[in-house]
């Protein structure tokens, strides 16, 4: 054993420290983390199909932050860890050490550590993250800024980092394999965002209110922005949620379709729209719009249908898809399309056909009588 623990230590000697050491004793955080887009940074099919339309010269500046040790394993390990001090917000103004020393969140709780191990407050705080969720282009302009949504919204006032939400801690398991015994909580470094179906699933709340029968027909959606600590959707500006009415008649064909697309909008110099996400980081001066849902905010919307044959309406069924695209190959086309929520709403029971309708004006005919029948039997008693 003491042999294992004088050989890792002198392997986590000097400038030789590489992240696939790290999977000896923190198995653990290493399988969660090889799952996130984190080690996928440099790999990802999105940031690859991108890059391959730049010049080396911009791509530089990309790599500062998809591979910002230059080690081809994109955000690892053995840079989150030797980050020793925060300096400004975004753009990575970071101060990062290549030393042997790994900074941690907390006291270490084993005695003999097999390397060497130093407390930094910064890996709880949001500030953190966002030396990187912020991001400005090559032009200067805040291309996306996640940190800043959230810096904004109640969730920074609150406490709730960006830790709570995407590193939960488990207590009952350890961050470091036997032999070592550790007091420590393990965190998920698994960093669950938009190409988690499930985080997506849990962020929105979709309403579909009651419907009526008339011309024109009108449809009223609530979206609420409930579990996301930032706008939704956030991010690269690739990415968009779209809302679709759909009414229905009763085998489920479609009659009529209303659509409502939420995103950021970004436009160059001449305020023209730009669409490809390399353009994006070139030429993007300036918002044209943005309807994105804030954190805990509901958006009412009221989707109306003129002239539908409304006997032939025998549902609604309204549905939120969180959609990603604008790449330089397909341009607007979608990559991806995930269903976040569905409600349906059935006409049936408020739509009355002839016969419905002198059904209820007989029942409630009978009933007058019946009360009148009632009262003028109860006078004659007394
Ligand atoms: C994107 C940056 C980032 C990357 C990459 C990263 N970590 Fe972490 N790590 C953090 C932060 C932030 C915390 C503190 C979380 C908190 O305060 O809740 C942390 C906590 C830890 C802890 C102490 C908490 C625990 O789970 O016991 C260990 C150990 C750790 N990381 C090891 C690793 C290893 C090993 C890897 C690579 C497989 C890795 N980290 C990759 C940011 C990172
Ligand atoms: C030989 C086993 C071993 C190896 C290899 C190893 N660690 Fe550790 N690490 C530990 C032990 C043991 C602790 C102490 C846990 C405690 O204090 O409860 C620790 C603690 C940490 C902490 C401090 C958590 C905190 O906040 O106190 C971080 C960060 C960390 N390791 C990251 C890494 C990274 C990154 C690598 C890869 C370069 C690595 N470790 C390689 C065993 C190891
Ligand atoms: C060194 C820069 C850096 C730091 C620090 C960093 N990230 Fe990231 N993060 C990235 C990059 C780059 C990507 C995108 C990888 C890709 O898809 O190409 C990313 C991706 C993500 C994703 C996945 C996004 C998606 O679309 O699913 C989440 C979630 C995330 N980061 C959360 C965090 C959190 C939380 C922290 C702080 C604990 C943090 N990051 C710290 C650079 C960083
Ligand atoms: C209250 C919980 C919460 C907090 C706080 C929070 N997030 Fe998130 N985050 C979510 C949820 C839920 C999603 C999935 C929905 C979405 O994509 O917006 C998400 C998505 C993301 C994504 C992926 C975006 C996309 O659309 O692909 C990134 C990146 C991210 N978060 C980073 C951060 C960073 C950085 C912080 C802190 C500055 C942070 N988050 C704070 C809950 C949270
Ligand atoms: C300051 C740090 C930083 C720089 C510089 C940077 N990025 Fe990123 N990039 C990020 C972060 C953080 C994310 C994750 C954002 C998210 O998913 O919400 C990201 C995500 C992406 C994505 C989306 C990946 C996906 O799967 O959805 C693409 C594509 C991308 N970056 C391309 C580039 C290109 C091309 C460049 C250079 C022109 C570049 N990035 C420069 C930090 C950076």
């Amino acid at each position: 054993m003491i042999w294992i623990v004088l050989f890792s230590a002198l392997a986590l000697q000097g400038p030789k420290i590489e992240p696939q050491q790290c999977l000896r004793c923190h198995s653990e955080v290493w399988r969660d983390w090889k799952g996130s887009l984190h080690a996928q940074a440099l790999t990802d099919p999105i940031f690859v199909s991108v890059v391959k339309t730049l010049s080396e010269a911009q791509t530089s500046y990309c790599y500062s932050c998809h591979d910002p040790e230059g080690n081809k394993m994109g955000v690892s390990c053995t840079y989150c860890h030797r980050i020793t001090r925060l300096v400004t917000q975004g753009n990575l103004n970071l101060k990062f050490i290549p030393t042997d020393t790994l900074f941690g969140p907390w006291p270490p709780t084993v005695d003999s550590l097999p390397h060497l191990v130093a407390v930094r407050k910064h890996y709880s705080q949001g500030e953190f993250c966002g030396a990187c969720h912020d991001v400005k282009n090559l032009k200067g302009f805040l291309l996306f800024s996640t940190y800043s949504e959230w810096k904004e919204s109640p969730y920074a006032i609150e406490g709730i980092t960006c830790q709570k939400c995407h590193m939960p801690q488990d207590l009952l398991r350890s961050p470091v394999d036997k032999p070592y015994v550790s007091q420590l909580p393990l965190t998920a470094h698994g960093f669950q965002g938009g190409h988690s179906v499930e985080q997506l699933q849990r962020s929105i709340e979709l309403v579909l209110f009651p419907v009526q029968v008339a011309d024109p027909l009108e449809v009223r959606v609530d979206l609420t922005n409930k579990e996301a600590g930032h706008y939704l959707p956030t991010g690269v500006p690739n990415r968009w949620l779209r809302l679709q009415v759909d009414l229905l008649d009763e085998k489920g064909n479609l009659i009529a379709r209303g659509e409502r697309i939420y995103e950021r909008v970004v436009g160059d110099d001449q305020g023209n729209r730009l669409v490809d996400i390399g353009q994006m980081f070139l030429k993007a001066t300036q918002t044209l719009s943005d309807n994105r849902i804030p954190p805990r905010s509901t958006i009412h919307e009221n989707l109306k249908f003129a002239q539908i044959p409304e006997k032939k309406v025998k549902m609604v069924r309204a549905r939120v898809y969180y959609e990603m695209g604008n790449l330089p190959q397909i341009q607007e086309g979608v990559v991806a399309k995930v269903l976040l929520a569905s409600q349906v709403y059935s006409l049936e029971h408020t739509v009355l056909g002839p016969w419905g309708k002198l059904f209820v004006l007989v029942f409630l005919l009978i009933g007058l009588g019946l009360t009148l029948w009632f009262f003028i039997r109860k006078g004659g008693t007394t």
